[in-house]
Order: structure tokens, then sequence, then C-alpha cells
């Protein structure tokens, strides 16, 4: 390989390092792969699924810097420096679900599951800047989250007891709190 070459090649390598569910990570990556990509075949977080892979279906959703953000739209060089937070990174170290994940479970607001750890990351956002959502802000919010499943309904309710509950009221099951 000409000198030339080896050089060309090097520009389209950059060491990142950033922080993925409260672990320091430090990887050699292609300029061009994606936060996507990085999160699932580097750092075997497969949690993070790939549907449309342009924009539209929400499924690659995660947390940068609390912030959604597109992970088939974010370059991994992109996340240099930044907190990511995937679905393996919202519940607690010792396994236990969040309360919003925990209100996914007894609202059903999961089938398939493909849609889920978008949903999750989106309403994680959501719920941290809008703590007692409605239901049209719940809903407004999940506009750019697509699920073939469910019909939403269930997902909207799971928010919102999610909502009541992270605000400090006792809420002791999904049908109480519907
Ligand atoms: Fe990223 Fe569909 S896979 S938005
Ligand atoms: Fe199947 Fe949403 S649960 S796509």
């Amino acid at each position: 390989m000409s000198n030339e070459t080896t050089k060309g090649a090097d520009r389209r390598r950059r060491t990142v390092r950033c922080e993925v569910n409260g672990q320091v990570v430090e990887q050699d990556v292609d300029v061009r792969r994606t936060l996507g990509d990085f999160l699932r075949h580097d750092c075997g977080l497969t949690g993070t699924h790939y549907g449309c892979e342009h924009g539209v279906c929400g499924a690659c959703t995660v947390l940068l810097d609390g912030r959604s953000a597109r992970a088939c739209l974010t370059l991994a060089v992109q996340a240099e420096g930044h907190k990511i937070t995937t679905v393996e990174g919202l519940g607690a170290v010792d396994g236990a679900l969040s309360v919003l994940q925990q209100a996914f479970h007894e609202c059903h607001a999961l089938q398939c599951g493909f849609c889920t750890p978008g949903m999750l990351a989106t309403l994680t956002e959501l719920l941290r800047e809008t703590p007692r959502p409605t239901e049209a802000e719940v809903r407004d919010a999940l506009a750019g989250n697509l699920c073939r499943c469910t019909g939403y309904q269930p997902i909207v309710e799971a928010a919102l007891l999610a909502a009541r509950r992270l605000s400090g009221e006792t809420v002791e099951s999904a049908t109480e709190g519907a």
C-alpha cells in the first residue's frame, strides 16, 4: 500500500471516547459508522433496534446527554465526549425496571417489542421535561415513534401511569391508574 493510500485510510478512522450507560467506552471507528452500529456491534448493546434506517420509525432512538436522538442518523464520532443511554441503561444497576418500564409491563404496552426501546427513550425525555403531560402531549411526543402492534393506546396509558407515579402518587396497579 502506498503512503498516500495509508494516509487516506487513516483519515477515515477516529477514536471515539464517550460514556455509554455509565461506562467509559473508547473505540476506533470508521468516520461513517453510525451511532446505532457503534452501539450494537462495537458495544454489544443490541437493545437499540434498526427499522427504517433513515430517521422515520424511531426504533433506534437513544438518549444523547438526556435528549432523544436517532441512532441511525447520528454518527458514532458525534458521540465524542457525550453520554449515551440505551434501553439497557434505563433501569437500575441491579436490573430493576425504571418506573416507565414497569408501567409498560403493567399496561401491556408492547407486543413484539421492536419499537419499545425507542418508545422508552422518547418518553423518558418527555417525563423529565414535562412531568405531568396531558394525553395529547404524550401522543405528540410519540409522533416520531411508529408501532405496528399496539395501536398506541396502551403506550399512552403507560406513560400517564408512570407520570403519576413519578409525581409521587401511589397507583397500585395499571387497572387503578386507568
Ligand atoms: Fe432510525 Fe428508523 S431506524 S428512525
Ligand atoms: Fe411491535 Fe410496537 S410492539 S412494533
